[in-house]
């Protein structure tokens, strides 16, 4: 029987709100949502992941020279202005985003599942997710460790003369520039310091061995027909990113880098 109580439909459904009203909703609803959730972790693991190559490449200039680091350091610290600062808290946003909806993402799914799954192929899965997330944290503590040691150099300082010590800031080059390409020499010839980049590189291609081919899953690009293929390219971007990090690394440590010519 047919409910009496039933108000008048509108003809067209119930009135649309204003485009403008809905956008604040929508965002909180998309961050709110897991599926909103899962698409903003892969989109900032994608942004994060291009920072890491960047950053690498830019790195790699290390065993150019000391010029070349220090002039390519001093380019980015003092001629790019404000655009500095924008990209500086643009990527703090893009990790702080990740990091918190990544872990909020693991723990509903903890939630929604207190007994472990039965069978195999969804334990495989559980196992990758799990390890994501401890990898993801050691890679979070070694970003923190690497900016309190070549960001705000408060980890050690370098012996600039026999006794006598300076802070990793205070080193300049003869172009009175922050001397960039000493600083990397003296943090890698710490054999301590060189184990803990070494653990930390292994670990971040663990991470990333899982994480880039997640995106493009959670991206819709992983379908049957790509699937070896997405695999295949997010196993080269990740080794791509070890073997990079690896040989500045070791091949600073190991004398590589060009040394440096004195011209005063
Ligand atoms: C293992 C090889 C690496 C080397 C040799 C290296 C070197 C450096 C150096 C020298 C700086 C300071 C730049 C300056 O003061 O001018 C720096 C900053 C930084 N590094 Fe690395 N890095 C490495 C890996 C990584 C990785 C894997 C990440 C991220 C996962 C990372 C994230 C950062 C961040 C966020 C900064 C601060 C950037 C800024 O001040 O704007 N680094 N790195």
């Amino acid at each position: 029987m047919a409910s009496t109580q039933a108000g008048p439909r509108h003809p067209k459904g119930p009135p649309k709100a204003d485009p403008a009203e809905e956008a604040g909703p929508f965002l909180s609803a998309l961050l709110d949502s897991s599926v909103g959730g899962k698409i903003l972790v892969a989109l900032t693991g994608i942004g994060l992941v291009s920072f890491v190559v960047v950053h690498m490449i830019g790195n790699l200039k290390v065993f150019q020279g000391q010029d070349s680091i220090n002039a390519y350091a001093y380019f980015l610290k003092h001629s790019l202005g404000a655009l500095i600062w924008i990209a500086r808290a643009g990527l703090l946003g893009i990790f702080v985003l990740h990091l918190t909806l990544a872990l909020r993402l693991q723990f509903r799914s903890r939630a929604a599942r207190p007994v472990p799954y039965q069978y195999p192929g969804s334990v495989q899965a559980t196992a990758a997710s799990g390890s994501m997330m401890w990898s993801g944290i050691v890679v979070g503590l070694f970003i923190l460790f690497h900016l309190a040691h070549f960001t705000f150099a408060w980890v050690t300082e370098v012996e600039v003369a026999p006794g006598k010590f300076s802070n990793y800031l205070e080193l300049k080059d003869s172009h009175g520039r922050h001397d960039v390409y000493s600083m990397v020499v003296a943090g890698f010839s710490n054999p301590g310091l060189v184990a803990l980049y070494v653990v930390s590189q292994v670990v971040l291609f663990v991470h990333l061995l899982h994480g880039i081919q997640s995106s493009f899953q959670t991206l819709g690009l992983k379908n049957r027909r790509f699937a070896s293929l997405i695999k295949a390219l997010g196993f080269l971007i990740a080794f791509t990113i070890l073997v990079g990090n690896l040989v500045i690394v070791l091949g600073v440590m190991a004398g590589w880098a060009p040394p440096i010519h004195k011209t005063a």
